[in-house]
């Protein structure tokens, strides 16, 4: 007898990993030949909507790692994959915001925000929408037709935060992108990127310099260790997902804060 098909309740093969990295390492080759291992070997699985926070002593190859996930660099070995697509080259579906905002000083805001539709060809009504959506939503609506120079460097960095979001990448790259900014700017800053990790839905790996801005953005910290980085913990933060600054003053807070400043103090790299 014909067995009926039950095709409706069959199990689905789970989704993959949104971003899956096996063995990942890096050496890259000096001009005088030498051969520097950077960073690795990396085994990694990030889920959709995560916020991923990396911090590790100077040189241990944050900004390596970003640049192989963007696809920028090629990787020495290993494997990274985006939707289970293993990644060789730039990724459409990746958005990038570096340290420094490099923003075109002959375009305004609003076509610094469009940059990637020339380069990825695409629709102009339809991304130029989203670049006003993305402006509203980073504060700079009113600044549309301002250049780079008439802003502060804190919106100069937003203008860099939805140029990376205006080709609706699922994953947001960022590295130190706060680091040149003054200390309230930069508390500001990561309350506004908090928000728009909350709004956009965006799986997100911020790489920093300072132990309470990885602990106050992340879902999880990953400690890495000195030259070639390895990642030497994975701390799960258990903070609420609507964050306040007054977050930073719990004992929650402070206590993961000193683990983590703890593992580089037992290390040497710092006092
Ligand atoms: N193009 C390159 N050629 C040779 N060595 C490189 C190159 N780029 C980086 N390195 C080396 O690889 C290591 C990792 O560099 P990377 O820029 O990834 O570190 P980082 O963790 O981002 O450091 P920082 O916190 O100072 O930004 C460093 O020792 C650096 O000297
Ligand atoms: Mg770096």
């Amino acid at each position: 007898m014909p067995t009926m098909s039950l095709s409706g309740s069959e199990p689905r093969a789970p989704l993959p990993a949104l971003i899956q990295i096996d063995g990942l390492q890096k050496h890259y080759r000096t001009r005088s030949g030498e051969s520097v291992q950077a960073l690795g070997p990396i085994d990694l699985t990030i889920d959709r909507g995560e916020f991923i926070t990396v911090v590790g002593p100077s040189g241990c190859g944050k900004s390596t790692l970003l640049k192989m996930l963007a696809g920028l660099i090629p990787r020495t070995s290993g494997t990274i994959r985006v939707n289970g697509q293993a990644i060789d080259g730039p990724q459409r579906d990746i958005g990038v915001v570096f340290q420094s905002p490099v923003l075109l000083p002959w375009k305004t805001t609003f076509d610094n925000v469009m940059l990637p539709a020339t380069v990825l060809k695409l629709d102009r009504e339809a991304t130029g929408a989203r670049a006003r959506q993305l402006l509203d939503m980073v504060g700079l609506a009113d600044f549309a037709n301002r250049y780079p120079n008439e802003l502060s460097g804190g919106m100069q960095q937003r203008v860099a935060i939805a140029r990376a979001l205006v080709h609706d990448p699922a994953v947001l790259l960022m590295d130190e992108p706060f680091g040149a900014l003054d200390a309230m700017t930069r508390e500001t800053m990561n309350v506004e990127i908090r928000r728009i990790w909350r709004e956009s839905g965006k799986t997100v790996l911020f790489v920093t310099h300072s132990i309470p801005e990885a602990v106050f953005l992340g879902s999880r910290v990953l400690v890495l260790s000195s030259r070639p980085g390895c990642i030497a913990e994975i701390v799960d933060v258990e903070l609420p997902a609507q964050r306040d600054l007054d977050v930073m003053t719990t004992e929650r807070f402070g206590s993961y804060t000193r683990r983590i400043r703890q593992h580089f103090q037992a290390r040497g790299f710092i006092e």
